[in-house]
């Protein structure tokens, strides 16, 4: 199977009430370890680059790896995304070196700007038959260091949802419903608001709802790091049960990059402090791919329920 766009997987996973999972990737052993997993449980899935990664991996090493993981894994459907694509240029740039899917990041932007923004991204993409995920509302966390009532704000408004995807005609939408990026997602209890993507499925039932940062932050990959020299305090992050619900409920990609950080983190710390001898990269480089491939496994199969929908 040749690299697809996310449209068919999506249309299987909402009709069938499940999510995709959407990988960062910046390097090959994360590569590997995603495509290990998802070949393993027969899964479809995502992987995406920022343009960070792009940055730091180079754009035609990254495509040609996939194009390698691709032809390892032709029983799966792979399609390669762009995250938080920053403007029109970068979109452009990775839809001509062939990625099948962009997301253009207009949430910084007022509403009519991120309109026309994302409208122009996705002329250019369909012209070229990719598809576009747009964002709406603005992620928060502690980190922003926002208080109950201006988040509130934040939350992406139905209603002005479906004048988003109607005007601009994007593939899917991203929506702020309470998860935040990075290790610090909550103060206290983990929190979605459920009401709101109900709101917003009932009003655009049609189009793919995204979620970012949906790291778990698994405490145990924390502990991990922590024991071995880091110093990661009173970090959290959402759920298992709740991605679960978020699935079933109608988000049909769920973005996960923190997790991927942690567990690579976490094992090559511990070759370096059990290991202080070791100075052969593969000898806790291998142990990390090992850990990113369990981590994905866990989420494909018991959180987001993908397995076997190859
Ligand atoms: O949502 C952001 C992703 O975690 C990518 O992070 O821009 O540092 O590569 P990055
Ligand atoms: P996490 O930081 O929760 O892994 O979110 C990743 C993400 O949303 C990438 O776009
Ligand atoms: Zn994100």
């Amino acid at each position: 199977m040749p690299l697809v766009t996310t449209k068919e997987m999506f249309e299987k996973a909402m009709k069938e009430h499940y999510a995709i999972g959407a990988f960062n990737v910046n390097n090959m052993e994360i590569i590997q370890g995603i495509i290990d997993a998802a070949k393993e449980e027969k899964s479809p899935v995502i992987l995406q680059a920022s343009s960070g990664a792009i940055k730091y991996a180079r754009i035609g090493y990254l495509m040609k790896m996939i194009e390698a993981a691709v032809e390892e894994a032709p029983e799966i459907p792979i399609a390669i995304h762009l995250d938080h694509g920053p403007d029109f240029e970068t979109c452009k740039m990775c839809i001509d070196a062939g990625f099948t899917s962009v997301m253009i990041d207009g949430s910084k932007y007022e509403f009519e700007e991120n309109i026309a923004l994302t409208k122009q991204v996705v002329d250019y993409a369909h012209a070229h038959g990719v598809v576009v995920e747009a964002e709406l509302g603005k992620l928060a966390g502690v980190e922003d260091d926002v208080n109950v009532s201006e988040s509130d704000a934040m939350y992406t408004d139905p209603i002005q949802a479906k004048e988003f995807v109607e005007k601009t005609g994007c593939d899917s939408l991203a929506i702020a419903i309470g998860t935040s990026h990075g290790a610090y997602k909550f103060k206290g209890e983990a929190k979605l608001r459920f009401d709101i993507l109900a709101k917003i499925k009932e009003l655009i039932p049609n189009t793919p709802i995204v979620l970012h940062g949906a790291s778990t932050v698994i405490p145990e990959l924390v502990q991990m790091c922590n024991e071995y020299g880091a110093d990661i305090p009173g970090a959290k992050g959402v759920p298992d049960e709740m991605l679960h619900q978020a699935s079933i409920k109608g988000v049909s990609k769920i973005n996960v990059d923190t997790d991927l950080r942690l567990a690579m983190t976490a094992q090559i710390r511990k070759v370096f402090a059990t290991e202080p001898a070791t100075f052969d990269p593969r000898k806790y480089l291998q142990p990390a791919k090992e850990e990113i491939k369990k981590t994905v496994q866990h989420k494909i199969k018991e959180v987001f329920s993908s397995s076997n929908r190859a």
